[in-house]
């Protein structure tokens, strides 16, 4: 059996919470495969809303089992948070003892880095997402593993600690004492170590019994740390192909591809986005949305679909098709615009050039709509979202497979 994906096609908050979630009742496995406690997925049901952040979005099927992969960053003290408002998890969720752990040193340095850069900031999630992958790479990290043996990981961190004393002090973070580091591993210890296992042993063997496999994708294809707008971007792989080595998988063992897109385009924090809306209508989406931060709460940066980059971004991650998510929120607009293409030193392109910050949209304008929302049938939609729905199929080349009118898991039409 292959494993079937879904992954986020813009700057993050499509609605991956909502997919997954809706998806999840078919699925006997869900795993995370990158990013940590940055990503915030939301998931509402029968008018409850349950915010996500390290836990799969399966987490509400009873039947499934979750997986938080290797490739994720796991801070204890979010993960253990998460976890109590589910109860006993035991046998529901498994956590990989590959993953690198998030202390509260690297969320200091995070918050303490984006401070010193000031207007240059990235704008991240201040959840020490960027120190702990930086650690990783550089091959100095602490994984979730060690927390076998807490005395030895206590005097590695406490080792680290006084080389690097330097650096701490000015960043002006205060490093723990011995006795509160070996408190706080203990407490981590004996809260997750049951969880811990390997889980690409677990993965294989759910695939080998023909179990159903869905892979949930954090963040999105334009925050990725090769493809995206760097420096803007987070730390990890968010494409599809991070989903190998984020849980131990071969590109073989991928099935299905589901990009996750917003009908129009949210950006939270610092970096170029081309079809931002400075004006009062990006207020308006903003409103209509609803995009304020799940994780942060941050106002989140509003504009209108952009159609060059979407098929980039389907290209990347093998879309077999997409999720066009919250097109009632388009509702009431008079003209919608896609952007089709970027005008750049002068010249019409259809590509993401090296330095996006430079490009100008080029828009096609399509009339607006009403009554979108909470529409189950795709022949009971308004004709002109159906024009649009099209068109962004055309421009993309890559079939809309789900179109989502509503936060509500049956407001969803399935083509
Ligand atoms: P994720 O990070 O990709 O899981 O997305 P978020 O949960 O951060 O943000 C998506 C937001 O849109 C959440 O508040 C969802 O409840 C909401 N949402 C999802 N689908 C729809 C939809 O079709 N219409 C509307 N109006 N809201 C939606
Ligand atoms: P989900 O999974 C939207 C953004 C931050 C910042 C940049 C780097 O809910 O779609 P980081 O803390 O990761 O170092 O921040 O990435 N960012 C997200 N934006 N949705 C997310 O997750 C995000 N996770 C990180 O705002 O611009
Ligand atoms: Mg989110």
């Amino acid at each position: 059996m292959k494993a079937d994906l879904i992954v986020g096609i813009q700057w993050g908050d499509e609605g991956k919470g909502k997919i997954v979630d809706l998806l999840a009742q078919k699925y006997d496995v869900v795993a995370r495969y990158q990013g940590g406690h940055n990503a915030g997925h939301t998931i509402i049901v029968n008018g409850k809303k349950i915010a996500l952040h390290l836990i799969p979005s399966g987490i509400l099927n009873p039947d499934a089992i979750n997986i938080i992969g290797n490739g994720v960053v796991v801070s204890p003290e979010a993960l253990i948070k998460e976890m109590k408002q589910f109860g006993n998890l035991k046998g529901k969720l498994f956590v990989s003892d590959k993953a690198h752990m998030i202390l509260a040193h690297h969320v200091l340095k995070d918050l303490a880095k984006e401070k010193l850069l000031g207007k240059k900031a990235i704008g991240t999630t201040g959840r020490g997402i960027g120190p702990v992958y930086s650690k990783k790479i550089e091959r100095s990290g602490y994984r979730l593993g060690e927390l076998r043996d807490v005395k030895k990981l206590t005097d590695s961190l406490m080792e680290y600690f006084e080389i690097n004393h330097e650096l701490y002090k000015i960043l002006d973070i205060k490093l723990p004492t011995y006795q509160e580091l070996i408190t706080q591993l203990e407490v981590y210890r004996d809260e997750l170590l049951e969880y811990l296992t390997d889980t690409t042993e677990l993965i294989w063997n759910k695939l080998a019994s023909n179990s159903r496999v869905l892979l949930e994708g954090a963040q999105g294809t334009l925050l990725d740390i090769d493809h995206g707008t760097y420096p803007f971007v987070t730390s990890s792989s968010t494409i599809s192909a991070g989903a190998c080595t984020g849980l131990g998988l071969s590109p073989k063992d991928i099935g299905n591809v589901t990009g996750i897109v917003k009908a129009y385009c949210t950006r939270v924090g610092n970096g170029p986005f081309p079809t931002e809306d400075l004006t009062p209508t990006g207020d308006l989406l903003c409103k209509q949305g609803h995009e304020f931060g799940t994780t942060t709460g941050r106002r989140r940066r509003c504009g209108w679909f952009d159609a060059v980059a979407c098929k980039f971004a389907s290209r990347i991650n093998g879309c077999d098709s997409l999720a066009l998510m919250k097109l009632d929120v388009l509702d009431g607009f008079k003209k919608v615009k896609i952007c089709v293409a970027y005008e750049y030193n002068g010249k019409k392109i259809t590509k993401l050039p090296f330095d996006l910050e430079n490009v100008k949209p080029i828009y096609e304008e399509l009339d607006g709509w009403d009554n979108s929302k909470k529409i189950r049938e795709f022949d009971k939609l308004p004709l002109n979202a159906k024009k649009y729905i099209k068109k962004i199929e055309e421009l993309v080349d890559t079939r809309i497979s789900l179109i989502s009118t509503s936060p509500e898991r049956e407001d969803t039409i399935i083509r």
